[in-house]
């Protein structure tokens, strides 16, 4: 499949990314305090198989190994997260210095290698002595947040630039608090929406606190935004896509964007938000970038009797779907990143995450070969490129992810890895879509170095 990678800037970052939960393991090391997901993931029939994350990728003491597959990859930067509780574990401080530490090291060793870190300080690892003074419905957790971040943005800050507040804030409200599938698990309609109230609080606090520790910081939020069709033209069905782009889109672009809360969705929700004066302002912080993560789009029609936003999913017929059985369809991200750049004036989009899961195999000679996920990272590349030919700012693009690991609730089953981990031996093999990403890297690297 051909990828207008000449539609795409010269300084364009080719990262992988991953995050600190997923991949880490070392749980109980150097000082960490458990997280909600520990919490989570320790609790009978949560995740899949019964897995946790205690062990993962074993990262923590392989991460010099993790770096050299990068440079293998031919990859210029790289996405991770950091645990809070490895940094802060009691939640409000002290600090601990072994888990700065580790992110220092693994920092330095990072630009060593020619590679540019993009820090992400919460990818849902919520401290549990937090959550035991009721975490996110509560607004404290917000100025926690923004202490924890301005602690790593005061010891990274000189060589990191590149900042994200939160990863999917969707995820924790809604998975978290709603529909409970997520830690801490619950579902709680109220609780959801205050905790979306405070992520997006901690968002703004933790924008400014980085800003004020890190001269020419970038600093940007992540979303996992769906593209959604209505099943039908049915107007009942119309605004349920309405509704579910409120649930999934608006109501997480709206107030970074200086435009509040969606009303209609308020209304959906019935919830009173817990508005201070002056909190719309500080969400609403100048942001320097928007993150997009993209899976898979969605199409729904109107459930009456379900929980809010009272949508269901219609499956597409004849649509080819991952193991995740989430659709397969690069026009959604095509259109997610006009829509940013049209819609909310975006003045530098990176794509944070994409990727696909599928169930590999090491061939008896050693080899991991997937064309399914080769195909899927070749047609939203090439969406991507398409993107950045019709003026979208695209900066990067992130593969998710860089290895195989702790797909949440569904355990290890799930494999997203341009890497295949063997998790009995710990050992890595690059697979067919990540020999593949090399080469487009490179071409990407010729047509600039021949443009010059
Ligand atoms: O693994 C997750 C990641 O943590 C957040 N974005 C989606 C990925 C795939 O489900």
């Amino acid at each position: 499949m051909t990828i207008d990678l000449a539609a795409l800037p010269e300084d364009f970052l080719w990262g992988t990314a991953t995050s600190a939960y997923q991949i880490e393991g070392a749980v109980a090391e150097d000082g960490r305090s458990p997280s909600i997901w520990d919490t989570f993931s320790h609790t009978p029939g949560k995740i899949d198989n019964g897995d946790d994350g205690d062990l993962a990728c074993d990262h923590y003491h392989r991460w010099r190994e993790d770096i050299g597959i990068m440079r293998q990859l031919g990859t210029n930067a790289y996405r991770l997260s950091i645990a809070w509780p490895r940094v802060m574990p009691g939640g409000d401080g002290p600090v601990n210095a072994k888990g700065l530490d580790f992110y220092d090291g693994l920092i330095d060793a990072l630009l060593e290698a020619g590679i540019t870190p993009s820090v992400t300080l919460y990818h849902w690892d919520l401290p549990q002595v937090l959550q035991d003074r009721g975490g996110w419905p509560v607004r404290d957790t917000a100025h926690h947040f923004a202490s924890y971040a301005a602690v790593v943005a005061d010891r990274l800050g000189d060589r990191v630039k590149h900042w994200t507040t939160l990863n999917e804030p969707l995820c924790s409200a809604w998975i978290g608090h709603l529909e409970g599938l997520m830690a801490p698990g619950w579902t709680d309609l109220t609780a959801a929406v205050r905790t979306s109230y405070h992520l997006l609080l901690g968002h703004g606090l933790a924008t400014q606190a980085i800003r004020a520790a890190v001269p020419g910081a970038q600093v940007g939020i992540v979303n996992n935004l769906s593209y959604i069709e209505a099943a039908t033209d049915r107007p009942e069905d119309v605004a349920a896509a309405r509704r579910l782009d409120g649930h999934t889109n608006r109501w997480w672009l709206d107030p970074v964007h200086g435009r509040g809360f969606p009303a209609d969705m308020q209304e959906v929700y019935g919830v009173e938000l817990p508005e201070q004066q002056g909190d719309l302002e500080t969400i609403a912080a100048p942001l320097d970038w928007l993150g997009l993560n993209y899976y898979f789009p969605s199409t729904v029609a109107d459930d009456p009797t379900g929980q809010a936003p009272r949508v269901r999913t219609v499956r597409r017929l004849g649509v080819p779907r991952t193991a995740m059985d989430w659709e397969v369809d690069a026009a959604g991200i095509e259109n997610l990143l006009l829509r940013l750049t049209n819609d909310y004036g975006a003045r530098k989009i990176y794509v944070t995450e994409n990727g696909s899961a599928y169930p590999d195999i090491v061939r008896p000679d050693g080899t991991v070969d997937d064309p399914e996920r080769t195909e899927y990272l070749e047609q939203h590349l090439a969406a991507c490129a398409s993107a950045a030919r019709q003026g979208v700012p695209l900066a990067g693009y992130f593969a998710w992810s860089l290895l195989d690991n702790f797909e949440w609730a569904y355990g290890y089953d799930k494999r997203f890895g341009l890497v295949h981990v063997d998790y009995k031996t710990q050992r890595r093999t690059i697979k067919g879509s990540g020999h593949r990403y090399a080469d487009i890297i490179r071409a990407h690297g010729r047509k600039r170095r021949n443009a010059a």
